[in-house]
């Protein structure tokens, strides 16, 4: 193949690249997934138990099997593959509220409006909804509980690097604000025998808590006012909005902070070097996930830096977070 062909059929790739997202969370919405975990079933099966067209659905199992997400049996059923097992709900590492929230109406019609929000520097989501993605999901409880549960699938896998990178020598309670329904707490908590948790959020954003017997749970405004707590963390927040905002949540976070208090914040860092960029394809496509979504963005170190002078706070360090694209940036009061 000459180079020019090879980089044709990368291109072709590329612009079929929502394709498969969309198969996903079209398997996953049907509860194809769910079905086939209980064993091998026929198309008429999966069909008449999921409500589907099973001319339709064979199809789209005939692609999910090039996508290696099931496998035909030898007498004509389907069954999971080790990848279609991710796509079944409540399993350790599901994507399957990952792949019904980000290929779902809601992102998807905002993404279809990326021209949009380049050419105005807004969220597209706001234009097509008339609110904020937040209020949005406040509104409408199945989408709100897909998105509950798709941080959660993610937060889960990144758990146990973000607990170990972080330093809690001297804290007895620990605040994770807008930390959804409570998942990256409850393994502080775990990992942690004495600590003592505040899952602070949105009456929407914590859902059905999962954070047990050693938290609290405090439902508020982050812009208002958060709880005091001897060490605070915020995870995937910063990057939810724009700097005025941040300095604001960090303003508040800052007042409910002892003097010898700390916060963690944990979100990807951007490397400014323009020759790291290939490296850092899944945080630039976030970076327009957010432009698109909220009117957020991803930040480089320095960003962060300033962020979190403007609210009175100093960074101290960053120390990534393996095997999660993750990094905790380590801030105090200045
Ligand atoms: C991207 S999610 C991150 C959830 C969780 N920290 C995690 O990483 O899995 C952002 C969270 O911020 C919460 N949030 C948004 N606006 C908020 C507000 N005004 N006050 C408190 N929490 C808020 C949302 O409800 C949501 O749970």
């Amino acid at each position: 193949m000459t180079t020019a062909s090879a980089e044709r059929g990368r291109l072709v790739e590329l612009l079929f690249g929502f394709f498969p997202g969309q198969l996903m969370q079209t398997l996953a919405r049907l509860g194809v997934p769910d079905a086939l975990g209980e064993g091998p079933a026929s198309v008429e099966e999966l069909a008449a138990r999921t409500g589907a067209h099973p001319g339709a659905l064979g199809r789209l199992l005939r692609a999910a099997v090039g996508l290696d997400l099931v496998r035909p049996t030898a007498d004509g059923r389907f069954a999971l593959t080790a990848g279609g097992e991710l796509l079944r709900t409540g399993r350790p590492g599901s994507v399957g509220n990952l792949a019904q929230l980000f290929c779902g109406d809601a992102v998807w019609r905002a993404w279809g409006e990326l021209e949009w929000s380049v050419r105005t520097g807004e969220p597209a989501f706001e234009k097509i909804t008339g609110r904020s993605s937040f209020e949005h999901m406040a509104q409408d409880p199945t989408l709100n509980a897909i998105f509950t549960e798709a941080m959660a699938e993610g937060t889960r896998s990144a758990a146990p690097g973000i607990v170990t990178s972080c330093d809690l020598t001297g804290v007895g309670t620990l605040a994770d604000v807008g930390g959804g329904n409570g998942t990256l707490l409850a393994a502080f908590l775990a990992a942690h025998p004495g600590l003592r948790g505040i899952l602070f959020d949105t009456p929407s954003g914590v859902g059905d808590p999962v954070a047990g017997e050693r938290c609290v749970v405090v439902t508020g405004d982050m812009f208002a006012a958060v709880p005091a707590a001897d060490a605070h963390l915020l995870k995937s927040v910063i990057h939810d909005w724009d700097d005025e905002r941040n300095v604001a949540v960090l303003t508040r976070v800052r007042e409910a902070m002892p003097a010898h208090g700390t916060l963690f914040v944990v979100e990807p860092v951007l490397d400014a070097d323009p020759d790291a960029l290939a490296a850092q394809r899944i945080t630039l496509m976030s970076d327009l996930n957010m432009l698109v979504l909220t009117g957020g963005r991803e930040r480089t170190e320095v960003e962060f830096a300033a962020l979190l002078d403007a609210a009175g706070l100093r960074l101290t360090d960053v120390s990534p977070a393996p095997p999660s694209g993750y990094s905790v940036l380590r801030a105090v009061p200045a």
